[in-house]
């Protein structure tokens, strides 16, 4: 069976982290290698990208702002995720171009041409097998950030535009299902598996 490539969406503290711990761990149960990943970060440099992205104390521009998301998955898909996936390793990963689409593209206005013309440059066309959304009402996901970073100081409004862009823009993905993202995560998990072939 060849690798899959799989991806995690959703808003922040929408629970990816936890369910990429929980999938990793059922899927190598069943004797399946995996790389779990997540962007922004990813690699040595995606993790400075990354800082510089959600410190609040930096200010760009929002053009600025999809440059260093695109830079940043460029270089995870050639230092990790291909490679993975050439090893036939499976590759879990946190966030991939359906986020650029919904908060560069829709949230942040930039339009999605522009974000799928970058993408696709730097993905070299790579697409996701299954992508998972964890669906969750604006209202909860802003609820359960606290304004950490400076994506969460962006206020209900900005989750409100994310979310409806999210839901719009799955449809256009091949392998794109939405999942509760209040379930608990252990029944959340199973949801996730019974959408993948399992050996
Ligand atoms: P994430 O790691 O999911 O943060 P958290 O651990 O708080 O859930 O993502 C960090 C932020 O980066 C998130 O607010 C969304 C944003 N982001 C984009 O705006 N565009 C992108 O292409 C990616 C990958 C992330």
């Amino acid at each position: 069976m060849r690798p899959l490539f799989v991806v995690l969406e959703g808003p922040d503290a929408s629970g990816k982290s936890t369910q990429l711990e929980l999938l990793e761990r059922a899927l190598n149960a069943r004797g399946i290698a995996v790389v779990s990943t997540r962007e922004p970060g990813g690699t040595a440099l995606g993790e400075r990208l990354r800082e510089i992205l959600l410190a609040r104390s930096s200010t760009m521009h929002p053009l600025t702002e999809l440059l260093l998301m695109v830079a940043d998955r460029h270089e995870h898909v050639e230092e990790v995720i291909r490679p993975a996936l050439e090893r036939g390793s499976w590759v879990l990963c946190s966030r991939y171009v359906l986020s650029s689409m919904a908060y560069q593209g829709v949230a942040r206005g930039l339009g999605l041409e522009r974000v799928q013309a970058l993408n696709t440059m730097a993905t070299g066309g790579l697409r996701p097998d299954f992508t998972f959304l964890l669906d969750l009402p604006p209202e909860v996901a802003f609820d359960r950030t606290r304004e950490r970073d400076r994506f969460e100081g962006e206020g209900l409004a900005f989750y409100a535009r994310v979310r409806e862009a999210y839901v719009r823009l799955l449809d256009t993905q091949s392998g794109g299902h939405i999942v509760d993202g209040t379930l608990p995560p252990d029944l959340l998990c199973q949801r996730i598996l019974a959408h993948l072939p399992l050996p």
